[in-house]
């Protein structure tokens, strides 16, 4: 399907897209973050918006105006995140986790701001795991016909490892992006590969986030029957 062709043809489906990476703070004024955009997250809300969906965007941290005909839920933190895709999921026919959540968070936060003291060494930071929300949403899924998406940057052998964290995630596609220099961070364009759970393989040419986010839509609408 050529971009913006589809029609509405998520028409009555309500889709929860998350956006943008979480930060996890250290004190008042630091936190722990990564160098998610969001752009990818925004033109999914935009291209579902467009194909007649229902779209709950829950970002986090992208600084990005609110698309048009779009409920935008703010977050900050990976626990914060969690709330909101569970609070939104239970009627949604789709959920996609494009954000980057951070895989750890700082044990202890510190109400004040964190001094230096005259010759001494800095505290070490002790981080703890954060909840895998996709994992969770996928085992757990409050509609047994939602589909689950997500989305995986790797290096190295990008498809096995993107095969092993399909499988390791439990969800229906998941979005693998080469990761290397001038490559998806803040970048308007992207490529990659969507994997299904079902063993298709959906190779996405380099080109706007637009293009990339409609092959997501085809292959979810397919999927819908
Ligand atoms: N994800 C999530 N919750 C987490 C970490 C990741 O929901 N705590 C989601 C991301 O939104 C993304 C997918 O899982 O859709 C893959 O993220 P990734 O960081 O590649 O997976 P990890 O399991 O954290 O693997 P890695 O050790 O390679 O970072
Ligand atoms: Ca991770």
């Amino acid at each position: 399907l050529a971009r913006g062709t589809a029609g509405p043809d998520l028409a009555g489906r309500h889709v929860v897209i998350s956006a943008g990476g979480t930060r996890e703070p250290l004190d008042p004024v630091r936190f722990l973050g990564n160098r998610s955009s969001g752009k990818q997250g925004y033109a999914l809300a935009r291209t579902a918006a467009a194909r007649g969906a229902r779209v709950t965007l829950i970002e986090a941290n992208t600084g990005l105006p609110d698309p048009a005909g779009v409920d935008v839920v703010r977050v900050g933190t990976a626990v914060q995140l969690r709330e909101a895709v569970l609070k939104a999921a239970p009627d949604a026919d789709v959920v996609v986790m494009a954000a980057a959540v951070a895989d750890f968070r700082p044990e202890t936060y510190a109400t004040g701001k964190i001094k230096k003291k005259d010759g001494q060494d800095p505290e070490p930071i002790v981080l703890v795991r954060n909840p895998d929300i996709l994992a969770e949403i996928a085992a757990d899924r409050p509609r047994p016909e939602q589909l689950v998406v997500g989305f995986a940057a790797e290096t190295d052998d990008v498809l096995a490892n993107g095969r092993a964290k399909l499988a390791r995630k439990g969800c229906d596609l998941l979005v693998v992006n080469e990761v290397g220099e001038r490559k998806t961070f803040g970048s308007e364009e992207n490529e990659a590969v969507v994997l299904g759970a079902d063993g298709s393989e959906t190779p996405v040419p380099h080109g706007p986030k637009e293009a990339l986010a409609d092959t997501v839509w085809d292959l979810v609408v397919h999927r819908l029957g």
